[in-house]
């Protein structure tokens, strides 16, 4: 991972990948997967669980509170039921970059799309989870995850919460529960046969 240089704006990405990933892999804190072509780095990134919080406070921004309710109304008619619960376990993609001379290329949005999303739908459906949780920068939030142009999945992503860093998130709960499926018929079958 010595070798990763995410370029400008990916400074917090470059280091992690020379100084913490690996150590963060061996420790089990997060799940680093790297992406190759023809042997050349082209792309890292780190999946690991995480919760989005539904728990609206009294002291919380107006907004805020908008953006709780709507994403809760949501997750309950894409599942079906009522959440009793006051969070939901969700996969976190930590970091994720591309190796500068692949930026700007349309890479990112492709990984995200082909890469990404489905690693993290098995995940979901291995150990629970019903969509994909990110923060960004304001910016890349902006240009980048939310921009249909960029990003394949940029309209079914939901901001939970907005500043100088977006908190987004973007559900795949119906997609997680066919694969929950498939793997419990894979399991049956094996069992008996
Ligand atoms: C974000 C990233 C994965 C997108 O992949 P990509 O293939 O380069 O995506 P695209 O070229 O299709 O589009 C990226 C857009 O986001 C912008 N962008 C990317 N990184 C940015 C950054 N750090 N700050 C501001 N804008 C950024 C690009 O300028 C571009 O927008 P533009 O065309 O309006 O200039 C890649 O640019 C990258 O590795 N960036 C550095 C690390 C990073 O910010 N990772 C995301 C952390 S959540």
């Amino acid at each position: 991972m010595e070798s990763v240089n995410c370029g400008e704006g990916g400074e917090e990405q470059t280091n992690f990948a020379r100084e913490e990933a690996w150590d963060s892999h061996r420790r089990c804190l997060s799940t680093v997967f790297v992406v190759l072509s023809e042997n050349r780095l082209v792309s890292y990134f780190t999946l690991s669980p995480f919760i989005v919080s539904l728990k609206i406070r009294e002291n919380m921004p107006e907004p805020k509170k908008e953006l709780v309710m709507e994403l809760r109304g949501r997750l309950e008619r894409l599942l079906g039921m009522d959440i009793k619960y006051s969070s939901v376990p969700t996969i976190l993609l930590g970091q994720f970059c591309l190796q500068n001379e692949y930026r700007g290329r349309g890479i990112g949005g492709e990984l995200l799309a082909k890469v990404i999303k489905p690693y993290a739908v098995l995940y979901a459906a291995r150990i629970g989870g019903v969509g994909l949780s990110l923060h960004a920068k304001k910016q890349v939030a902006k240009r980048f995850y939310l921009n249909p142009k960029k990003n394949p999945l940029a309209s079914g992503f939901q901001a939970v919460s907005k500043g100088s860093t977006y908190e987004l998130f973007y559900p795949f709960a119906a997609e997680a529960i066919a694969v929950r499926r498939a793997l419990i018929e894979r399991f049956k079958s094996k069992e008996f046969r």
